[in-house]
């Protein structure tokens, strides 16, 4: 077990499978940049299967217990279901699971659960198609989507948790008709509060919805009671429906940062490892890997970036000037939030 300068336990590993997305939502990567030009990272600049199942065995050995596979759209990345396969036969993951935008679910569900997916968390911005598009870069429609949760759902994945980051004047008008739809169907709805992760979309404090807000504007219509966490760390606020129909949460990164408990390690698709969200550099894992280092040389790199770790810009943020808070951070469809 290794700890970072703020006592943190290294715990979770994030993992992005790919640089690439079918969406283009405006907070992430908006079209007019990453448009038909945007070069991606080619194919073998990634790193393979073998490659991240590796890293996770590794990973493992220093405390990593729960891994989840992100982007860009994990689902994106050819035959993503034979790396989680891979990563399920690795002893002491206790929790593998997917954040995905569900598009391609209707085709991969099935598939990622017998290869020993644990959970799925999809992201749904908004019910009403015309706010949802605008979202999405007009990419996808709600009932695409819709589609793909009920795929996930009879693969038997449960619960399913569905992301929706809340932007005002952009889609917070229709939180409540998400938090009933998610009630009515059993699944976890978790409200974001918009982020500024990376240097592109132009993000400003007016248009974060605080997530007590978002719980108080959910509460006037279907009323709530706070939860517990469910583990140190958690980054939702947990909240119990007091008709005894099941939860929601709404997650405070930006009005009640919990840096203090976060033991989350990200790693990039051409091998970089972020000690946060906010990161800028990364320490690269690519060429030791690639130039023969042993699992013993990976694990010394590991460990040394973990127990130089001080990250907690979340917390930070306010007293940030916004020179310092545009300073080149990488991007969140390079590290899946
Ligand atoms: P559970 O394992 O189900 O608790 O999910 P999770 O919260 O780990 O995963 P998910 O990918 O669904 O994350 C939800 C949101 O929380 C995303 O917007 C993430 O970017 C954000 N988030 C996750 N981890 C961190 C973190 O360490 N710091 C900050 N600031 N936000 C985070
Ligand atoms: N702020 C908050 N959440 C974001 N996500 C992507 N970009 C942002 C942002 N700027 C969400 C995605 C997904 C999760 C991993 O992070 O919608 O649900
Ligand atoms: Fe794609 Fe997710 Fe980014 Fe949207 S938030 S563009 S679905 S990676
Ligand atoms: Fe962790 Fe960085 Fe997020 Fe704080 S801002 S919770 S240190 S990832």
């Amino acid at each position: 077990m290794v700890q970072d300068q703020l006592g943190r336990y290294l715990r979770d590993i994030r993992i992005s499978v790919t640089d690439r997305c079918n969406f283009r939502c405006t907070y992430c990567m908006p079209a007019d940049i990453f448009g038909e030009s945007y070069k991606f990272l080619p194919r073998t600049e990634i790193l393979s299967f073998e490659e991240i199942t590796r890293l996770t065995r590794i990973l493992v050995k220093l405390g990593v217990v729960k891994v989840r596979l992100t982007g860009g759209e994990p689902l994106v990345r050819e035959d993503v279901e034979q790396l989680v396969a891979m990563l399920a036969q690795v002893n002491g993951v206790g929790d593998l699971t997917m954040t995905t935008n569900g598009y391609l679910l209707p085709q991969k569900a099935q598939a990622l659960k017998d290869a020993g997916l644990q959970r799925v968390t999809v992201s749904l911005d908004s019910l009403d198609d015309e706010v949802f598009r605008r979202m999405n870069g007009n990419r996808a429609s709600v009932q695409k989507v819709l589609d793909g949760i009920a795929a996930a759902e009879r693969a038997g994945f449960s619960p399913i948790k569905i992301n929706a980051v809340v932007q005002r004047g952009v889609n917070d008008h229709t939180i409540v008709d998400l938090a009933r739809w998610a009630k009515e169907h059993g699944y976890i709805m978790r409200f974001i509060e918009y982020m500024d992760v990376g240097t592109l979309n132009g993000w400003r404090m007016e248009h974060v919805v605080p997530a007590r807000e978002i719980a108080e504007r959910i509460h006037a219509v279907l009323p709530l009671e706070q939860a517990e966490r469910s583990y140190r760390g958690e980054v939702a606020m947990r909240f119990r429906y007091r008709d005894g129909s099941g939860e929601m949460g709404s997650i405070a990164s930006v009005t009640m940062p919990c840096c203090g408990d976060c033991t989350r390690l990200r790693l990039s698709p051409e091998g970089r490892l972020y000690t946060c969200l906010f990161g800028t550099e990364g320490t690269d894992l690519r060429g030791p890997l690639r130039a023969g280092a042993t699992d013993a040389e990976l694990e010394q790199i590991i460990h040394d970036t973990w127990t130089r770790r001080t990250d907690r810009y979340s917390e930070e943020r306010a007293a940030l000037t916004d020179d310092l808070r545009a300073r080149r951070k990488v991007e969140m469809y390079h590290i899946g939030g």
